[in-house]
């Protein structure tokens, strides 16, 4: 079903600083699009099928910008660590298990399960290098009714032995016939190159993958100054790159492919320690951000200037990180998020505003949505995507308007069961 009414409290962004909230009103869904929100049915939609969620919020489902399948399985363990070593000692140990089909199928089950169960509706995903497990990753997330780019990572130094691919040659290979094996097999699920940082990636195989980008024309993640020690590693590695991110751009993975000026739309998770140029470069090559505070915190990383993100205007939105971070629930980044910048202003830079709850929710509909297109928004034209939430069981004594129900519902942790119902792409998922 495609078409049809919802009615309920509605609450979503009106823009980067203001959440719209509209009491008892209609949300029309049209061949899985908004036609936007009424307090009467128009006319012209009168026939379709209205269902009344009553006294129940209604609002965008979330967006996770920056997730791995592969770690759900350790997440909230082995949190001891900062980046480079939480890699070597957890980190790859658990990816190389997904050499094992049985294995993938069965803890990516897991994983699917759960984003299904949870307010994530779009996700841009790692897997691990193996084709084949991501393969099995990629089925198992269309058939959860989740709209997800899914990324077999690519990566031929600085791993472990086994996670370690044998040459470029052969990473790029696998990704070709990756590629060309899911190629028209999905609706709701699509590749996105996975360089996984440029520690784990020698400049043959950038170059490889560069070719690939341009032969596809798909998009790009990966990890971005995230780590003071990674940081110091790629320059020891790169030493004649101005900055980290210059890396990608030398290989046209960065917002845009110079030779042809083109845009090779690209995610970055991090921006913790990004220079002023690194910034700049960003901006102009429209880069999204996925910022990450609860990894950021786990990992000791540091905090991301995420104010100065916003008065630039860059692309950014929320990735959970698992398991850097630990939870998969993007309700929880965005008070992670307000609460890191706060400890932000406090400690690192006064001028530097915390980030409000509309601003962080803004973050994790419409900002991380617009990787996909129009999403995270009732206005009209946006692809449905939508959660209603229950409320009821936390009880209060006082009148709240809707904002506060929302904001309350969001730090109370709301999605782990108040989700009465699910959208994506206009389709009821549950
Ligand atoms: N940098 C390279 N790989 C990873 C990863 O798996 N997690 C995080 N947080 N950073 C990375
Ligand atoms: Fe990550």
């Amino acid at each position: 079903m495609k078409d049809f009414i919802l009615k309920g409290n509605i609450c979503y962004s009106k823009n980067k600083k203001e959440i719209n909230t509209l009491e008892n009103s209609y949300v029309i869904c049209v061949d899985g699009k908004s036609k936007g929100v009424f307090s009467e049915i128009p006319d012209e939609y009168k026939k379709l099928t209205l269902i009344d969620y009553e006294d129940k919020l209604i609002i965008p489902g979330m967006v996770d910008m920056h997730i791995h399948a592969p770690q759900f399985a350790f997440r909230g363990m082995c949190m001891d660590l900062e980046l480079m070593d939480w890699l070597n000692q957890y980190t790859f140990p658990e990816e190389e298990k997904y050499e094992d089909l049985v294995y993938a199928e069965k803890a990516y089950s897991i994983f699917a399960e759960a984003l299904k169960n949870g307010a994530t509706t779009r996700a841009v995903i790692f897997a691990t290098r193996h084709r084949y497990a991501t393969e099995v990753l990629m089925d198992l997330m269309e058939k959860s009714g989740l709209i997800t780019y899914v990324g077999k990572v690519n990566m031929d130094r600085e791993a472990t032995e086994a996670l370690e691919e044998d040459s470029a040659l052969m990473s790029a290979y696998n990704t070709f016939g990756w590629i060309n094996d899911i190629n028209g097999k999905y609706k709701n699920t699509k590749p996105i190159l996975t360089p996984r940082f440029i520690p784990c990636c020698t400049d043959q195989l950038m170059e490889e993958l560069r070719q690939i980008q341009m032969t596809y024309g798909i998009p790009v993640q990966s990890h971005l100054s995230e780590s003071p020690g990674e940081i110091d590693f790629v320059q020891f590695l790169r030493p004649d790159n101005l900055f980290y991110g210059d890396v990608y751009d030398e290989y046209d993975m960065f917002g845009k492919n110079d030779e042809e000026n083109t845009e090779v739309k690209t995610v970055m998770a991090h921006c913790v320690w990004s220079t002023e140029e690194e910034v700049e470069l960003m901006r102009e090559n429209g880069v999204f951000i996925a910022h990450c505070p609860a990894s950021n915190m786990n990992l000791s990383s540091g905090i991301a200037p995420i104010r100065k993100y916003i008065e630039k205007n860059m692309k950014i939105g929320l990735g959970s990180d698992v398991a850097g971070g630990h939870s998969d629930s993007i309700f929880r980044a965005i008070t992670d998020a307000i609460q890191v910048s706060k400890m932000y202003w406090r400690y690192v830079d006064m001028e530097s505003k915390p980030i409000t709850f509309a601003e962080a929710f803004y973050m994790a509909t419409i900002g991380g949505g617009e990787f996909f297109g129009k999403v995270g928004s009732f206005d009209e034209g946006f692809e449905f995507d939508a959660i209603v939430l229950d409320d009821e069981n936390l009880v209060h004594p006082q009148e709240l308007n809707l904002e506060e129900r929302l904001e309350r519902a969001v730090y109370l942790g709301l999605d782990l069961n108040g989700i009465k119902a699910k959208y994506a792409g206009g389709q009821k998922m549950w």
